[in-house]
């Protein structure tokens, strides 16, 4: 019998999970275990899992369940991330073939659970409640995105919008020291990356436990490294994004022309019941200053529809919003309960069904300002950085600075490499997509 270990991890959620990912990825090769494509290859299986909403949580015990007979052949299971720090030791009654069940504030401890776990131990938790675990990046942080460098700069939330779980399942904010930070940045840009994206759950809360730097001067530090053209940042929240942010971007040609600012509703009493700590005008001169800019700044947000006591008027405002912002992007959600908010003690007064039906309203107009706006395009030249090529259809595809996926054709005999920058001119667009042909 083959005594290599080797791993399968799957992972669900945003892409603060995505990173933590690497990190888990990394620490395992460092511990001598093997990454395998499949369940039934590995002998331990790990899910990184999201509680976002109640979908994202379904989803992972179903998966657990139809894998779990593979325990039976020897194979160990880890639940880690969201669902593991949320649900804790219940998960061994839930799916009792489940070794290990690991929150994310403790993947530094991940080398000492696994020796626990391959000498036999078949309840290993790593939940730490005070959740202040500092460690933003292992040194052995595996990569899997060859364009796009990801780098935590806050961990945790301390907004507890009544919805979220998320200051439950991450924790108290925590800040990752400038100096770091950047180092990190120059080690990336030296192994080739062109494009980084600043990852927290509310980057503008960043606070530099160094004292040396705001959020936006350390996106114009990021911006400056040799060999960076291209920063992003996510998520924002309206209550702490500030003008400077704005200035930096019009200031920096590094920093893309994109701003994700999640709105979750039009109607000011919703905000205050969500306790988003701010309100619609609020939130609109936030939009003000982002168009003002001397750049074309895309904007994206997410809306939360079907909050317990959003009325037909309420939504009407949230309606409203969209074709007053004019997105380039929507993440639409309906609104789910989740364990241990404060909105679960509220009245979730709307049937799924009208959850269901405002939804589809909003992202069908959604649709139609997209159909709009991207079709503006047509004509202009883009920046885009080749992602893959389908030989097949002949097209490359790839993404503009403002995050719109753009696929084109190339009359140049060689095809532009993956992680190349190409000009391209914009001859048709989609809601969601822009086509055109390399310049
Ligand atoms: N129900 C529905 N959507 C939610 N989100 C967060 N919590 C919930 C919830 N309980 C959405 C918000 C957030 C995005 C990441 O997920 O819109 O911005
Ligand atoms: Fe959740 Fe609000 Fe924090 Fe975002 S800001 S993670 S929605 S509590």
């Amino acid at each position: 019998m083959s005594t290599e270990k080797t791993f399968y991890l799957e992972t669900f959620g945003c892409q603060m999970n995505a990173h933590d990912s690497e990190k888990v990825i990394g620490t395992l090769q460092q511990e001598g275990y093997r990454q395998v494509e499949t369940e039934l290859e590995a002998g331990l299986i790990l899910y990184n899992t999201c509680s976002i909403r109640d979908k994202a949580e379904q989803k992972v015990f179903n998966r657990l369940n139809d894998y779990k007979k593979l325990h039976k052949a020897g194979k160990r299971f880890g639940v880690l991330g969201c669902v593991a720090q949320q649900e804790g030791e219940k998960i061994f009654d839930r799916a009792p073939y489940v070794s290990l069940v690991s929150g994310s504030a403790s993947y530094r401890k991940l080398p000492e659970m696994l020796s626990r776990l391959e000498s036999g131990e078949s309840r290993i938790t790593g939940l730490d409640d005070r959740q202040t675990d500092e460690t933003f990046e292992t040194e052995f942080t595996a990569r899997q995105n060859p364009f796009r460098g990801y780098i935590t700069i806050i961990e945790g939330c301390d907004k507890f919008c009544s919805y979220c779980v998320v200051p439950y399942t991450r924790g108290k904010e925590r800040s990752r020291g400038s100096s770091s930070v950047l180092a990190e940045a120059r080690r990336i840009a030296d192994q080739g990356y062109t494009e980084i994206q600043l990852l927290g759950q509310n980057v503008n809360s960043y606070r530099d436990p160094e004292g040396k730097s705001s959020f936006a001067e350390l996106l114009d530090a990021v911006g400056r490294i040799d060999g960076i053209r291209r920063v992003r940042f996510t998520t924002s929240h309206p209550r702490d994004f500030t003008r400077d942010i704005v200035q930096a971007i019009d200031a920096n040609p590094a920093l893309c022309d994109h701003v994700h600012l999640p709105v979750q509703s039009g109607s000011s009493r919703v905000l205050k019941m969500m306790a988003r700590e701010y309100t619609r005008d609020w939130y609109l001169e936030r939009i003000s200053w982002i168009k003002a800019a001397k750049r074309p700044i895309s904007l994206s947000t997410d809306i939360i529809v079907g909050f317990p006591g959003e009325t037909a008027e309420d939504f009407i405002e949230t309606m409203d919003l969209l074709q007053e912002v004019q997105y380039d992007c929507v993440f639409g959600f309906k609104y789910s309960a989740r364990p241990n908010t404060p909105a679960l003690t509220m009245i979730d007064s709307i049937p799924e069904g009208e959850k269901g039906s405002r939804l589809q309203v909003l992202l069908d107009r959604q649709r139609e300002i997209q159909r709009t706006n991207y079709s503006k395009q047509i004509g202009q030249s883009l920046e885009v950085m080749v992602e893959n090529q389908n030989p097949a259809r002949g097209q490359i595809a790839g993404r503009s600075s403002q995050n719109k996926p753009v696929n084109f054709t190339n009359p140049q005999p060689i095809a532009p490499a993956p992680g190349s920058y190409v000009k391209v001119k914009i001859t048709g667009a989609f809601p969601n997509s822009l086509v055109g042909e390399a310049v």
